[in-house]
């Protein structure tokens, strides 16, 4: 059982001032660790922020560190915004390049992770598609964790960015209290790691959550992840509830996680799943379409996780228009991620 992994009292807690608490556990999940704890990493997001995209401004957190990515499910932004994240606090960056590993030997993730962990690494980023692969690895290695997605369990770095984007971009970044907000998680939920930690996050800062999908994509059981259970609700058509919403977060439709796909005479690609049977069908009620947009309030954002079926859950005129917080998202994630090192691995 690794030292780390209960987030309830700290071997290193001599003092309570939120990050220090952080200091050599691992971040797994954002479901079960009080607010405050949540807290302290945005607040140290937000304050490294100009650094994390700005190469030339340096730090040295992480210097004569190494830290390991193990990336067993494809991945571009969150992987590379980790490793530039550990490369701007100072620290070298392993890639464990999976596809030429000894886990296609038979290896298995655990193995791997005891013998990354052996040549010297002080922190280590896992994404893998079973759900409570990242929780397996912390139990077995000394270091922290860090969570990069889960299958459909939990991304926790990918909703603290979301809750900064959303928190700066309505002036409530200094607490990060979004009472008051309204936030649309929209279309393929059940799938959805993304959906999971931001309903726990979002709720556990004030926020109001409406979750919308198809019946077959929407379980009714993501409201106990709220940190209230009337602060989310779960809708399944999205014309009712637009226009009350101050962000909304679209969701790819992750084909790869729906099992054998079906093909449809007369589908356009991608082709339809047991869980959309008509993808036409799925634009015409929870796309946000150019047309919807319009009907969005004054100052509501568009964001989206990434990567995104254009044309099938958002427009592309909506992902690159005037509303679309997209790419703040991105340049966001590093910022979250430098905490988070800093805040786990950091002295
Ligand atoms: C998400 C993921 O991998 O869970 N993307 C991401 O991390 N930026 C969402 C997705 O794959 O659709």
């Amino acid at each position: 059982m690794s030292p780390h992994a209960v987030a309830t009292s700290s071997p290193a807690r001599t003092r309570d001032d939120g990050a220090a608490w952080w200091r050599g556990r691992d971040l797994l999940g954002i479901h079960g660790t009080p607010v405050e704890r949540w807290r302290a990493i945005l607040s140290m997001a937000r304050a490294m922020s100009a650094r994390a995209v700005d190469p030339g401004m340096g730090g040295g957190e992480l210097a004569g560190r190494a830290i390991a990515t193990l990336f067993f499910e494809d991945s571009t932004r969150t992987k590379t915004s980790f490793a530039l994240a550990a490369q701007r606090l100072g620290a070298t960056v392993v890639d464990l390049a999976v596809a030429a590993s000894s886990v296609n030997k038979g290896e298995t993730i655990v193995d791997t992770a005891i013998n990354v962990e052996a040549m010297g690494i002080s922190g280590m980023v896992v994404r893998a598609r079973h759900s409570g692969a990242a929780g397996l690895v912390a139990s077995a290695v000394r270091c922290p964790v860090f969570n990069a997605g889960d299958g459909r369990h939990e991304h926790p770095t990918q909703a603290l960015l979301d809750a900064l984007t959303i928190a700066e971009r309505f002036g409530r970044g200094d607490g990060f209290d979004l009472t008051g907000l309204t936030v649309g998680i929209v279309g393929d939920l059940s799938s959805s790691r993304v959906c999971r930690s931001n309903v726990a996050l979002l709720t556990m800062l004030g926020a109001r959550v409406v979750c919308v999908g198809p019946a077959s994509l929407a379980p009714a059981a993501l409201r106990t992840l709220a940190a209230r259970a009337e602060l989310c609700e779960v809708r399944h058509e999205l014309d009712g509830v637009i226009g009350s919403l101050d962000a909304i977060m679209m969701l790819r439709v992750q084909f790869e996680r729906h099992g054998e796909e079906q093909k449809v005479a007369g589908e356009p690609a991608p082709r339809a799943t047991p869980a959309i049977p008509s993808l036409r069908e799925y634009r015409a009620i929870y796309s946000l379409t150019r047309e919807r947009e319009g009907r969005l309030k004054d100052g509501a954002i568009v964001m989206h996780p990434g990567p995104m079926n254009r044309g099938l859950e958002i427009d592309a005129e909506v992902a690159d228009g005037p509303r679309s917080v997209i790419l703040t998202q991105v340049s966001r994630g590093v910022a979250v991620r430098m905490a988070c090192l800093a805040a786990c691995v950091g002295v």
